[in-house]
């Protein structure tokens, strides 16, 4: 009969090397995500989601889901501890950058007391597509709120407070940069008129659609609840088969949104908040690009990351 050979596991600071907590008798296939809770018991205010445990003090966390015996330790185990500080889960991030936005565009749009000169506190704009830019723009972060709450499976459990602090002060000063120019009473309507603003609203709209499609269909890739990751296909959906030229289309659709809303609106700071998230959207598409090209060997080559042939 084989005897389990168990393990001991020592945490330290890394900074001072000093002992934070020793584990005895710790079985073989317990994951780093166990030793976190056993850590946890020793020190409550230092929950698994802000911990961080390396094996070297400058080195990578270790994932949740790696396995003690798998690691290149020995039967006794150091394991150097970051705390990450507090968290939050990635659908209350995601709640208050959108939340933000929302609400915030509304203030400008009903130009409530105090955010221009008083004569034009709560009257409203005389033009057509200062009413539709609103409810474009607010049907956006609602379909966002939306698809926080009920479409997006996300891996990570949470996001440092600090973070979420910059990301808020991103979407919601750009949200008051962009809602106080297209709501100004000096705004003027874009230079084609109708036309230019119906052509947008199509583009938006089927933006949004695309959009929306690229998030159930990577919904549906962790159809078994897994966290695992495999890499998208095109669906029956017409809207799925850009996957076909590019890994990350729910970004190029989000800017495809962007740049129509910017033409409907003709409003600079529109079109600085589209470059700015195109910057954005684009270094993450191509870290995922490399990241899918790299995990699978059979990756389709006709694929770039953002923009189909080009980017
Ligand atoms: N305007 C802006 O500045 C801006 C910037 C960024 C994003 N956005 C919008 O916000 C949306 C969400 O952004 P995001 O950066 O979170 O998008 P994302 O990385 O594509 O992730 C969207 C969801 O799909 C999951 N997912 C991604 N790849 C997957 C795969 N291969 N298999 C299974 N599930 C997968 C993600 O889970 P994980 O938790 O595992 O990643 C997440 O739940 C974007 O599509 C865009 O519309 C806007």
């Amino acid at each position: 009969m084989s005897r389990t050979i168990f393990f001991e596991v020592e945490i330290l600071n890394p900074k001072t090397k000093e002992q934070l907590c020793f584990l005895d008798k710790v079985e073989p296939h317990s994951t780093i995500g166990d030793i976190k809770g056993l850590f946890h018991k020793s020190y409550p205010k230092w929950y698994p989601a802000r911990q961080a445990l390396k094996l070297d003090p400058k080195g990578k966390a270790l994932k949740d889901y790696e396995i003690l015996q798998s690691l290149p330790v020995g039967t006794t185990a150091t394991l150097y501890f970051r705390d990450l500080g507090p968290q939050l889960s990635w659908t209350m991030v995601f709640m208050a950058e959108y939340i933000g936005p929302l609400l915030i565009y509304l203030l400008f749009y009903f130009r409530v007391p105090y955010v221009y000169t008083h004569k034009y506190a709560l009257t409203a704009s005389p033009y057509r597509v200062v009413s539709l830019a609103c409810a474009c723009h607010s049907f956006h972060y609602i379909k966002r709120l939306i698809e926080t709450i009920f479409v997006h499976r996300f891996s990570h459990g949470t996001l440092p407070l600090r973070t979420i602090a910059r990301n808020c002060v991103y979407y919601w000063g750009f949200a008051a940069w962009l809602a106080y120019y297209i709501n100004h009473p000096l705004y003027t309507p874009p230079s084609y008129g109708d036309m230019q603003v119906n052509y947008a609203l199509i583009v938006f709209t089927l933006c949004e659609a695309g959009n929306f499609s690229i998030h159930l269909t990577l919904n549906n890739c962790r159809g078994d609840g897994s966290k695992c990751r495999q890499f998208p296909y095109p669906t029956k959906n017409p809207f799925t088969w850009l996957f076909c030229l590019v890994s990350c289309p729910n970004y190029t659709y989000e800017i495809g949104a962007w740049v129509s809303f910017s033409i409907m609106t003709q409003c600079v700071p529109v079109a600085l908040f589209t470059f700015v998230a195109f910057v954005q959207m684009t270094i993450w598409a191509r870290s995922k690009h490399m990241s899918y090209t790299r995990e699978f060997k059979d990756y389709p080559k006709l694929r770039m990351p953002i923009l189909p042939f080009v980017l």
